[in-house]
């Protein structure tokens, strides 16, 4: 399915709609048990990376055993999208829409602002033709995401997005207010030291609002919502792993935001933590183990728990399907 609805209803009920990444089986099946077990809708999204790792066939293919495999484990009626995650060319975005994607994006935030609405423009009077709905973005966020990365962060100007919006017809508008992609968000000379902990600056929740109140009612996204857990970037560390100065945003401030107009938070990063945290202990603790399912099972449970707890604690989306 579409965001279309999904989105509606999430701005409504006050919930945001995990959208979480895949690129292997173990990380898709972790997401659809997750959603099932919390009665949740979900977006399974692609970057082009993982087009480019595990092969889009493939991946395509696994979106539409996502949906077949939540059906077996008793869910009737699963809300699963799947979606272009950084749609870079309208040529990308044809591909997917072309291969059975239900939504993609497509990033034009590091172009001119003419130039951004142009290719979103282009790539949503295509996408609607066939009822596949369309995430833009305004505003550049810091970091990296396979091959998108930018070192400085632009957050998205209130005043473009009556314009932006109206002229791309884009149903969702990724912006940007402080967030950022991978697990290095902050440097802790931008933190705060409380109680030994970093603290990092808050989001821009003022944009955010001023957004909302010239958008009353339409999809805002956040990007690069991981939120690093300590205990998963520890026990990295502590089993020969080298994650310096790993910061995310703090859980309360995605909370905050997913009662807002925010109804789609990304999350990539922390489904990698919480792989290769649960892989490093299990080949640490069993150094004669070399069967790939003995430690991508314990991955599997991790990343699974770790999407329980974002789509329960965080999000607020479980419970949340149709019917
Ligand atoms: P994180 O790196 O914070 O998980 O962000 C992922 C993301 O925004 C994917 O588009």
């Amino acid at each position: 399915m579409n965001t279309r609805e999904m989105f509606k209803r999430a701005i409504a009920g006050g919930y945001a709609i995990p959208a979480f990444n895949f690129n292997t089986m173990e990380q898709m099946q972790a997401i659809v048990m997750a959603a099932v077990e919390t009665k949740s809708p979900v977006i399974m999204q692609v970057s082009k990376g993982a087009r480019n790792y595990a092969n889009a066939t493939i991946l395509r293919y696994m979106a539409e055993g996502a949906v077949a495999y939540a059906k077996e484990l008793g869910c009737e009626h699963p809300e699963i999208v799947l979606h272009l995650d950084h749609g870079d060319s309208f040529e990308l975005c044809k591909d997917c829409i072309d291969m059975g994607f239900s939504s993609v994006m497509i990033d034009g935030s590091s172009l001119p602002y003419e130039e951004n609405i142009a290719l979103a423009k282009k790539v949503v009077d295509y996408a609607h033709q066939f009822d596949v709905t369309v995430e833009a973005e305004l505003g550049v966020l810091a970091g990296v995401e396979d091959e998108v990365s930018s070192a400085e962060s632009h957050y998205t100007k209130p005043e473009e997005v009556i314009d932006f919006s109206t002229r791309t017809g884009c149903d969702s508008l990724a912006i940007s207010i402080g967030t950022s992609h991978g697990a290095h968000k902050f440097t802790p000379e931008q933190c705060t030291l409380v109680n030994g902990v970093l603290v990092p600056p808050p989001l821009a929740f003022d944009i955010l609002h001023e957004i909302e109140k010239k958008l009353p009612g339409f999809p805002i996204v956040l990007h690069g919502s991981s939120s690093v857990p300590m205990d998963e970037v520890n026990t990295i560390n502590q089993f020969g792993g080298h994650l310096e100065a790993a910061i995310g945003i703090p859980e309360e401030q995605l909370r905050e935001a997913s009662k807002s107009a925010v109804c789609k938070i990304n999350i990539d990063s922390d489904s990698r933590l919480a792989m290769t945290a649960a892989i490093r202990k299990h080949l640490a603790e069993h150094p004669g183990d070399f069967d790939p399912r003995q430690y991508l099972k314990p991955a599997r449970e991790n990343m699974k728990k770790m999407y329980i707890h974002k789509i329960v604690n965080v999000l607020g989306s479980n419970g949340k399907l149709a019917q």
